[in-house]
């Protein structure tokens, strides 16, 4: 954790951070892009644009304050049934994304993880996310880095699902009639990670979208009004001294 940023941010937004109540993960609903763009009297692509230069900030802010998982909704299973001319942009800009961001992304220790139907996605895209993935994957040390998980091609309940037909192949009746909930997260997209603390949505929608509905069983929501090319590491710094004023009771009883 960078001190100086946390104060620098402390400065700016007035409110007081707790170094011991960080959130290990984080999960973020990008939404308002388009909004965003017509505000301005622009195309929805170029609010995509300014969308993924917000989701860098993000990422960077999340380095900084030693955020360990940061998962973001960067393209749904229903987004395929936008305009082409709009899925077109958006995959265009995750290439981009991919090979623009490749060098900052390692050299801040951000390791690339995608979750989602990925063999469903263009060939230059896969291409272009795999050379970023393999780039990254050793990039964190035990105790420095943070993991981006890239929700792209995804759908909660689909990601249930094929967890289920994946353990339903591996193991027995017996170990299947066993199995726990701790034994199944290891067979979804998230397998290993912590389960997110504190999903963000941005743009004032209040749905959770089919995001990553396993896993967010016990998050704090936040919600905001701000678009999402305006979220930058102010909001999110918000965001997370709001998370810790929560009384985090994980469905018992405790008193604080
Ligand atoms: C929602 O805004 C946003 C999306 C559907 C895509 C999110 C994508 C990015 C932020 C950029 C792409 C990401 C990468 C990693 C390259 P919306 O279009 O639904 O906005 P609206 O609700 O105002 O119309």
């Amino acid at each position: 954790m960078n001190m100086d940023y946390v104060a620098k941010l402390e400065a700016a937004t007035g409110l007081k951070f707790d170094p011991a109540k960080l959130p290990r993960h984080i999960a973020i609903v990008m939404d308002g892009n388009g909004r965003w763009a017509k505000q301005r009297g622009q195309k929805r692509s170029s609010g995509h644009r300014a969308g993924v230069e917000a989701l860098e900030d993000v990422v960077i802010a999340c380095r900084n304050l030693g955020v360990g998982y940061l998962t973001v909704y960067a393209f749904s299973t229903e987004n395929w049934s936008r305009p082409a001319a709009e899925v077109s942009t958006l995959m265009s800009l995750l290439s981009e994304f991919a090979a623009s961001k490749l060098k900052r992304l390692r050299d801040n220790q951000v390791e690339v993880r995608v979750l989602g139907d990925f063999a469903g996605l263009p060939v230059l895209q896969r291409a272009a996310l795999n050379r970023l993935m393999s780039a990254t994957a050793n990039v964190r040390t035990p105790d420095e880095g943070l993991v981006l998980n890239l929700a792209l091609n995804y759908g909660g309940r689909s990601e249930i699902l094929a967890g289920l037909k994946r353990a339903a192949a591996e193991l027995s009746p017996r170990e299947l009639q066993e199995m726990t909930e701790e034994r199944f997260g290891g067979f979804l997209a998230t397998a290993g990670q912590p389960d997110p603390d504190l999903l963000i949505r941005t743009s004032g929608e209040l749905r959770l979208s089919n995001f990553l509905l396993w896993q967010l069983a016990y998050a704090e929501f936040y919600f905001t009004e701000i678009l999402w090319p305006d979220f930058d590491a102010v909001e999110l710094f918000r965001a997370i001294c709001a998370y810790q004023q929560r009384n985090r009771r994980f469905g018992a009883l405790l008193s604080e």
